[in-house]
């Protein structure tokens, strides 16, 4: 129930990161990649990388952490079941693997929390580019023995992984690709600009056709990840429900996007200040409004639950709409046993505001649903204990200690489960 005030430094985007780092297998040299967030996901794509014979280093630079990856060889061509398990960015790997040493054997993620979330996209360009391509105890098997050859693949929906899959496939293709119907997050954008710095030929980064034309080799490079928009709107939230100012550091405003309009119609204002975001926000003054999650550039899934903590102690009704993932409502009962007021209708969750929540033992379910439960904790009336903050711990970093720096009142009471 304390109001927040300070500053909080926001880290590279976890979701321009991994694509980034697996990158990597497309090059024999080395790519350096700054800002690196120290997120449990980037420990699990380390590991699977590692296997892979990617040599991965990650130090302290300047104020944050640098990682350096290098590939001499690919030694394995395996992506086991064991490691892919734990985090879907995994199905980025096929892709870069077949286009630099023609084959990939890659376990299928399996569903997670949200959804099924499967990789048929994935697959269908890959085959469009000439791999030869089989399923067979529940792993992908990806055979072009001859390379990948360039293609026009048109993606039915928008889908962030298998554009960046594709795109990185076809850097190393003969030809030329076209990606149409891509994926325009700007963490998709960012890995572009970072193979262009590896020596391929990408036009149309950041629109909804991408055109790249297939090298014999990458060479290393450079590149500095860009701000995670997430981290920043998750943040920005957790002003609307406390109340207060809260200077978000290293971000420009119109990464956040069209979330910013959102925000401000929920009631927070925000402003630019060099170098970051001011966030600032009165208690009670939430204003409901209703939000739908799109591609970009509409309102990101990946802060629909956060918003939904917001909405519910805001005044009126708000309708929430996710049409991205098919079970992203997962933190629906929790914040109800909060004493929030939602009634879901398949898509949609109908909000009413509330006047305030009140603290309970709740559970955490996936990565974003636990920021939700932490943003109504920060408002309700009384104590909230969060269980499984493992969920936390794979997407922000430092959580607790960001939060209790602006004046929250909140511990992490044991590690992991
Ligand atoms: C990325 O996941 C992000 N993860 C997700 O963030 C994010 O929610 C999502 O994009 C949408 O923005 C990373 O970047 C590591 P999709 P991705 O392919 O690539 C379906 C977080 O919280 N689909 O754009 O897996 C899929 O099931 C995470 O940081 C197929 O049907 O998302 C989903 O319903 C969660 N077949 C929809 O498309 C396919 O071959 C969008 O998925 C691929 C996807």
């Amino acid at each position: 129930g304390n109001a927040l005030n300070g500053r909080i430094a926001i880290g590279g985007a976890k979701n321009a990161a991994l694509p980034l780092m697996v990158a990597s297998l497309l090059t024999a040299d080395t790519l350096v990649l700054s800002r690196a967030p120290r997120l449990a996901d980037i420990r699990t794509l380390t590991e699977l990388l590692r296997q892979h014979g990617v040599e991965i280093d990650m130090y302290a630079a300047g104020a944050g952490h640098e990682m350096s990856l290098r590939t001499p060889a690919i030694t394995s061509t395996t992506a086991p079941y064991d490691i892919v398990r734990k985090m879907r960015a995994s199905a980025l790997v096929p892709g870069p693997l077949v286009a630099r040493c023609g084959q990939a054997r890659v376990s299928l993620p399996g569903g997670c929390a949200i959804g099924t979330r499967p990789v048929d996209l994935h697959i269908r360009g890959l085959q469009q580019m000439g791999a030869a391509i089989e399923l067979e105890s529940g792993y992908i098997e990806a055979k072009a023995p001859k390379g990948l050859r360039g293609a026009e693949i048109v993606f039915p929906f928008v889908s962030v992984g298998a554009t960046e899959n594709l795109m990185m496939a076809a850097c190393l293709a003969k030809g030329e690709t076209r990606l149409v119907n891509a994926a325009r997050e700007p963490e998709v954008a960012d890995l572009a600009h970072c193979l262009v710095a590896m020596g391929a030929e990408i036009d149309g980064i950041g629109s909804d056709t991408v055109i790249i034309q297939g090298r014999d080799s990458l060479h290393g490079a450079r590149h500095e990840i860009i701000a995670d928009r997430i981290e920043a709107g998750s943040f920005a939230i957790a002003a609307g429900m406390a109340g207060g100012c809260l200077e978000l550091d290293g971000i420009e405003l119109g990464l956040i996007g069209i979330a910013a309009e959102t925000l401000r119609a929920a009631g927070l204002t925000l402003e630019s200040i060099p170098k970051g975001i001011r966030v600032t926000a009165e208690r009670g003054g939430i204003i409901g409004t209703d939000v739908m999650t799109e591609p970009f550039p509409g309102f990101p899934t990946d802060l629909q639950a956060q918003m939904m903590a917001l909405l519910s102690v805001a005044n009126g009704a708000s309708m929430v709409t996710e049409t991205i993932f098919e079970n992203r409502f997962m933190h629906v009962p929790e914040l109800v046993r909060m004493g929030a007021n939602i009634n879901l209708h398949q898509a949609s969750a109908m909000i009413r505001g509330v006047p305030h929540l009140t603290g309970a033992p709740v559970m955490a379910t996936d990565l974003r649903a636990s920021m939700c439960l932490v943003l109504a904790g920060l408002a309700a009336q009384g104590e909230t204990v969060i269980s499984r903050v493992y969920h936390l711990d794979r997407g922000y970093e430092r959580l607790e200690e960001k939060l209790a720096g602006c004046g929250a009142d909140i511990e992490r009471v044991r590690e992991g489960g």
